[in-house]
């Protein structure tokens, strides 16, 4: 039997042999909807799961990443241990000097979550406390100093 022939004669199948193979394509249609739908089960899953995982971040965190992981990468802080103050004036730094946006609320919020993040060291925080009130220490001393010279 040659090509031509098949597709003018195609084989016969009987009823039965017809039923089987329309039973089985059923089948074999069933299963694979049935794996799709399994597929599509667990992307769903995994879609809520890191929905939920995002959710429960804080929203500092969240906004941290937004803020400033455009020109940093997360390590830029890691190593970054300030005061409130040093936090403050670095917001101001990125703000005023570097263009970087921020709505409003978003600096106390951002504020917040970097000192609770990465907080300075006692030492640091107590040397800064030094320096801010040396200045108008060193003044006063000034001052009285230059009182008690007598005039001439
Ligand atoms: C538009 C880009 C840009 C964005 C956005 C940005 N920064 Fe910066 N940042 C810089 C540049 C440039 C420097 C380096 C020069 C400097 O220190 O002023 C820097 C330096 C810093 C440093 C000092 C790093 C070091 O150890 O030398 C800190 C801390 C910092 N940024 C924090 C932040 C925080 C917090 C945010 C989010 C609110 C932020 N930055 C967003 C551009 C950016």
């Amino acid at each position: 039997m040659n090509i031509e022939q098949l597709i003018e004669e195609p084989p016969s199948l009987s009823e039965e042999e017809l039923a089987a193979r329309r039973d089985r394509i059923a089948r074999d249609m069933q299963a694979a909807r049935e794996r799709a739908e399994a597929a599509a089960a667990v992307q769903a899953a995994q879609r809520q799961a890191s929905l939920a995982h995002e959710a429960v971040r804080p929203a500092g965190e969240r906004l941290i990443e937004r803020r400033c992981h455009g020109c940093h990468t997360p390590e830029t802080f890691e190593s970054d241990n300030l005061t409130p103050l040093g936090w403050r004036l670095t917001l101001w730094r990125m703000e005023w000097w570097h263009g970087v946006a921020l709505e409003p609320g978003e600096y106390r919020q951002l504020h917040e979550a970097l000192v609770e993040r990465s907080p300075a060291s006692r030492g640091r925080a107590l040397g800064e406390v030094a320096l801010i009130i040396s200045f108008p220490l060193l003044l006063v001393l000034l001052t009285l100093w230059r009182r008690r010279r007598p005039h001439s």
